[in-house]
C-alpha cells in the first residue's frame, strides 16, 4: 500500500487447525517507527497470527520476512532472539521473584572467580535501574513481581521487550485491564517506542483506543487480510463495517423493559474487609438494568462478590423480594436465583481442558439431571447448540476443548453458562470485555431481553457508551463508596466521571 522499508513482511500465511481454518492465505506488512493495529471480530485470527509470528504455532504455508530476511521460528526464544517480542494478554512472569530476576532471568550477568561462576547481582541491579530510568518507568527493582500491579507487570514486559533490542513488539489486547490513567501511561510508553523505530503491533476491540494510538490498522475477518489502511483516513463506522462486513449502524438495540418493583434491597452494606466497600446502599427493581460505574479499583467487583457470597461482609443487609438474606456460598446465591459472570475468565471462569458443553452446562447441572439421577447429555448439548448460535460463539463443535476457543468466544461461553440457570438477578462483571462489537449487540439484546421478561439484571462495566446505552439506572462508585445514583436517561458522560472520583 505506501512505500518504504518493512521491518516485516508476512506473506501468504495459513494454517488451521481441526475443523477450523484460523488463517488463510494472510499478507502484512509491518513497517518500523509506527503503530500497526490488528482488529477483527472474535475468532477472525489475531492471535493465532501473532503466535505464528513468534514461534508458538508453526504455520502450515506462507513466509514470514524481518528485514527482508526469511525466517522461521520454531520456539519462541529464537523469535526473541530475532527481534520480536510478544507481551501476551494472560501475563506470565515468575511471581515468586524479584522484578529484576525475572527481567534478566536466562540471561544474568555473571562474573568469575576462578572456575567458578557466579551471578552479579550488583550488576543486575544497576543495569535494571538505567533501563527503567531510560524508559521513564517508576518499578521499584528488587519487590516481588506477586507484589506489583498489572499495570506494572506490563511495564516490566515491555522492559523486558526493550532490552532484548526488539525490533517488533506485539501487545495482545493489552489495556483489557487498565485504568484510564495507566492506559495514558502505557500509551506514553508506546509512543516513545515508536519514535525510537520500534513497531508496535496493537491487539484490541477498543475503536476509540485504535483511532488514538494506531498509525495504520489492518483488519482481518475469518482468518483472512481485509485489508490495511491509515488510522487518519478510519472512522468507527468504517472499521465495523470493514470487520463484520456489513453496516451495523446502531450500536445498541432499543430498550423495551420497563422497571418494576424493587426485588433487591441492599442497606448500610460493609465489607469485612477494611479496604473495600463501606455503607453502600441501593435498591433494584424487576426488570431493571442497574448500571455500576466507577474507576477500576472503586470496588465494584468487591461488592457484588458479596452479594454472590463470595466474600464476607461486617455488616450492612440485604433484602430480596422483602426477605432479609444472607447469602454465604455461590451455592446459596444460586439457590435464591441469582448469577454472577465474572471479569477474570481465566481465574474464576473457565475448565480450560473441559469441552465447550461442560463449560457451558456447568453452573445448572441439576436441571440436566434425569429420573434415573444420570445426566441429560441430550438436553445440554441442545441447549449448548442453541446457546451458541444465539450468541454466535465460533467454535468448530460443542465437544471442542474451550481453551481452544479464541478469547472472546471463551466469554461468550460464560455468558451463556449463567444464562442457562434461568436466573432472577443477573450480575455481570464487565460482560463485554474482549468482545467485539457484533457479538456486544448480542449480548445486550439478550440482557434487554431478560429485562423485558421482568428479570433484573446488575451490570459493573467501565465502558462509558455501554453504562449509558443499556442502564436504566446507575450507580457510580468511587473509592469503596457510592457516589451516586442517577437515571441514564438524564445523565452524561461528564456528571458519571464527576460521581467517578468524588471521593479522590
Ligand atoms: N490451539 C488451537 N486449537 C484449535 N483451534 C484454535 C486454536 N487456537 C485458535 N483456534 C481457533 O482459531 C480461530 C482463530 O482464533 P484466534 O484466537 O486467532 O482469534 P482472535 O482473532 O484472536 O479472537 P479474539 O478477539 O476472540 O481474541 C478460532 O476459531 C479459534 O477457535
Ligand atoms: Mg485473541
Amino acid at each position: 500500500m505506501v512505500d518504504g522499508n518493512y521491518v516485516l513482511q508476512v506473506k501468504n500465511l495459513s494454517k488451521a487447525f481441526p475443523g477450523v481454518r484460523a488463517l488463510h492465505n494472510v499478507s502484512v506488512d509491518v513497517k518500523p517507527g509506527i503503530v500497526h493495529a490488528l482488529m477483527g471480530e472474535n475468532g477472525a485470527g489475531k492471535s493465532t497470527l501473532m503466535k505464528c509470528l513468534f514461534g508458538i504455532y508453526t504455520p502450515d504455508s506462507g513466509e514470514i520476512f524481518l528485514n527482508e530476511k526469511k525466517v522461521k521460528f520454531d520456539n519462541s526464544k529464537q523469535a526473541l532472539d530475532a527481534g520480536i517480542s510478544m507481551i501476551h494478554q494472560e501475563l506470565l512472569p515468575v511471581p515468586l521473584r524479584s522484578v529484576m530476576e525475572n527481567l534478566w532471568l536466562g540471561r544474568f550477568p555473571k562474573y568469575s572467580i576462578g572456575p567458578i561462576k557466579l551471578i552479579d547481582h550488583k550488576k543486575m541491579y544497576n543495569d535494571t535501574v538505567a533501563l527503567f530510568k531510560d524508559l521513564e518507568m517508576e518499578i521499584p527493582a528488587k519487590v516481588w513481581v506477586r507484589d506489583l500491579s498489572v499495570s506494572k507487570v506490563q511495564s516490566l514486559e515491555i522492559a523486558k521487550a526493550v532490552s532484548q533490542n526488539a525490533k517488533v513488539i506485539i501487545m495482545d489486547e493489552p489495556t483489557s485491564s487498565l485504568t484510564e490513567h495507566e492506559v495514558s501511561q502505557l500509551f506514553t510508553i508506546i509512543r516513545r517506542l515508536r519514535d525510537q523505530g520500534v513497531a508496535i503491533i496493537y491487539i484490541s476491540h477498543k475503536i476509540e483506543e485504535i483511532l488514538n494510538i494506531a498509525d495504520e490498522v489492518s483488519i482481518m475477518r475469518d482468518g483472512q487480510h481485509i485489508g490495511t489502511f491509515l488510522s487518519k483516513d478510519l472512522t468507527t463506522d468504517l472499521i465495523i463495517k470493514r470487520m463484520v462486513g456489513r453496516d451495523l449502524t446502531h450500536r445498541f438495540p432499543s430498550k423495551t423493559n420497563v422497571p418494576g418493583q424493587p426485588i433487591l434491597e441492599v442497606k448500610n452494606l460493609t465489607s469485612a474487609n477494611d479496604h473495600s466497600f463501606k455503607d453502600v446502599s441501593f435498591n433494584v427493581r424487576n426488570g431493571e438494568i442497574f448500571g455500576i460505574g466507577g474507576l477500576v479499583g472503586a470496588q465494584r467487583t468487591e461488592l457484588v462478590e458479596s452479594l454472590f457470597g463470595l466474600r464476607s461482609v461486617k455488616s450492612g443487609t440485604v433484602s430480596i423480594n422483602g426477605q432479609e438474606t444472607v447469602i454465604k456460598s455461590a451455592a446459596q446465591a444460586k439457590l435464591k436465583k441469582l448469577a454472577l459472570v465474572t471479569e477474570e475468565r481465566r481465574v474464576t471462569g473457565i475448565i480450560p481442558m473441559r469441552s465447550v458443553k461442560d463449560n457451558m452446562i456447568l453452573a445448572n447441572l441439576k436441571k440436566y439431571v434425569g429420573k434415573l439421577g444420570l445426566i441429560d447429555e441430550r438436553k445440554g448439548e441442545s441447549d449448548t447448540q442453541k446457546s451458541i448460535e444465539t450468541l454466535n460463539v465460533r467454535t468448530p463443535s460443542i465437544k471442542t476443548l474451550i481453551r481452544d476457543l479464541s478469547g472472546g468466544n471463551q466469554q461468550k461461553v460464560l455468558f451463556a453458562r449463567w444464562f442457562l440457570t434461568e436466573p432472577d438477578i443477573l450480575i455481570l462483571d464487565e460482560p463485554t470485555r474482549g468482545i467485539d462489537v457484533g457479538a456486544k449487540y448480542e449480548i445486550y439484546n439478550i440482557i434487554i431481553g431478560l429485562a423485558k421478561e421482568g428479570k433484573t439484571v446488575i451490570m459493573i462495566t467501565s465502558e462509558m457508551p455501554e453504562l449509558l446505552g443499556i442502564s436504566d439506572r446507575i450507580m457510580v462508585m468511587c473509592e469503596g463508596k457510592v457516589a451516586g445514583i442517577v437515571e441514564a436517561k438524564d445523565t452524561t458522560q461528564e456528571e458519571i466521571m464527576r460521581l467517578a472520583t468524588k471521593f479522590m
